[in-house]
């Protein structure tokens, strides 16, 4: 059951939920079939909360040898290791710190990776060679199903190639990886959208080293000493002090192929700074594509802009469901420049304030400031 890229069909396992009510017999038979698959060796895609995942057993150090192969990732990035529940920590994680557990039975099932000791049944590979294991336990129906069905930890990063946007639908795990894995169980798109929030647990305070599903708020409400991510507008800065603790966590990265220019401003001023540059490049010739919400999408259609919607202003949550479906349909047309802005460091806006920046290269264009006042 080995992957070989190119080698054999990838099965696509539909288990989303059926309107007119779907075969429960069915629906069990097809995660048994890509559970039986993964306790094989092979590579099976499934959704998550947050976005899709590209499973192995985290056990079978060949199996997690064949995520690489399929993604076209460096071993330099670790992977995240996915449990049903907190009963099989101790299967992934040793020295399991108190804060652990109480993290835990406050976040879980849910978008919050927590990066702990490895135990020794993890093999290296999974852990970028390190000493440390992120782990979490998905609250995706079908991921939870998968996981006690395999009866093994899942090894799973994002379902796409290397260094592209992450899938939030199985049609854009099949965009990427089809040929390439042996099945996709597909749930139809996920709820998140963007990949969960990772917490450092081996440093003394608890470090964030990737914002994401879980938002900063919350976690404080429980860990209130909790380091946030460093969010200065200089992403050089903003990564060097971090690369070394967060492996993997380039600044280029979730990134469409089409040039992605994102003005750090939110609201009003985020809008019209968009709709400036929007304006300027359709006047040079150029095929303008805009990442934008409900509101501000008709002006810039207006100006011969194509406008993926995003979702009311005023709903983070959606744009944030939205924002990597939004990026790969602008990125499949045949676009000179994708232009975006950022929605804060509140809340959600935290997360799609370092994903847009990581998409646009690492780097945020500052607004012009007297977009404000117009
Ligand atoms: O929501 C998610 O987290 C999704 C779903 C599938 O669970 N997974 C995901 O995996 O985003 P991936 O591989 O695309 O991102 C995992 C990142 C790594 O790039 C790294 O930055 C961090 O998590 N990470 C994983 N293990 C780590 C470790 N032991 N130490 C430090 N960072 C780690
Ligand atoms: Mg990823």
């Amino acid at each position: 059951m080995e992957s070989q890229p190119g080698q054999h069909m990838t099965i696509r396992l539909d288990v989303a939920p059926n309107p007119n009510g779907h075969d429960p017999k069915t629906h069990e038979q097809r995660i048994a079939q890509a559970a039986e698959i993964l306790r094989a060796g092979g590579l099976v895609a499934f959704p998550t909360e947050t976005v899709y995942g590209l499973g192995a057993d985290a056990t079978n150090a060949a199996a997690v040898e064949g995520i690489f192969t399929a993604k076209g990732r460096p071993h330099s990035d670790p992977l995240i290791v996915h449990i049903s529940g907190v009963d099989n920590l101790p299967q992934v994680a040793r020295d399991i710190p108190a804060m652990a557990y109480m993290l835990a039975q406050h976040f879980w099932p849910g978008p919050l990776t927590l990066v702990l000791p490895r135990a020794a049944n993890i093999p290296p590979v999974v852990a970028a060679g390190g000493d440390t294991v992120g782990v979490r336990s998905p609250s995706h129906p079908i991921a939870q199903a998968l996981l006690r069905a395999a009866g093994v930890p899942v090894a799973a990063p994002s379902a796409n190639r290397f260094m592209g946007v992450s899938p939030t639908t199985a049609a854009h795990v099949l965009a990427d990886l089809d040929g390439r894995i042996d099945a996709v169980l597909d749930g139809g798109s996920t709820s998140v959208g963007v990949e969960s929030t990772v917490l450092d647990l081996t440093t003394s305070p608890p470090c964030i080293l990737r914002p994401g599903g879980l938002t900063l708020e919350a976690l404080q409400a429980v860990i209130p000493h909790v380091i946030a991510p460093s969010v200065s507008l200089d992403a050089t800065d903003a990564s060097a002090g971090q690369a070394l603790r967060a492996p993997g966590q380039l600044n280029r990265h979730y990134a469409p192929a089409t040039p992605l220019v994102v003005f750090d401003a939110e609201g009003a001023r985020g809008a019209a700074t968009v709709l400036r540059a929007a304006r300027e490049a359709v006047g040079e010739g150029k095929r303008v594509g805009a990442l934008a919400t409900n509101d501000e999408a008709p002006a810039l259609e207006a100006v011969g802009a194509q406008v993926a919607r995003l979702g009311p202003s005023d709903d983070l949550a959606q744009v944030a469901q939205r924002l990597y479906a939004a990026l790969r349909s602008l990125d499949d047309q045949p676009l000179n420049v994708i232009y975006a802005h950022t929605f804060g460091q509140v809340g959600m806006g935290l997360a799609l304030w370092d994903r847009l920046r990581r998409a646009a290269g690492g780097v945020l264009q500052a607004a012009d400031d007297k977009e404000a006042a117009q």
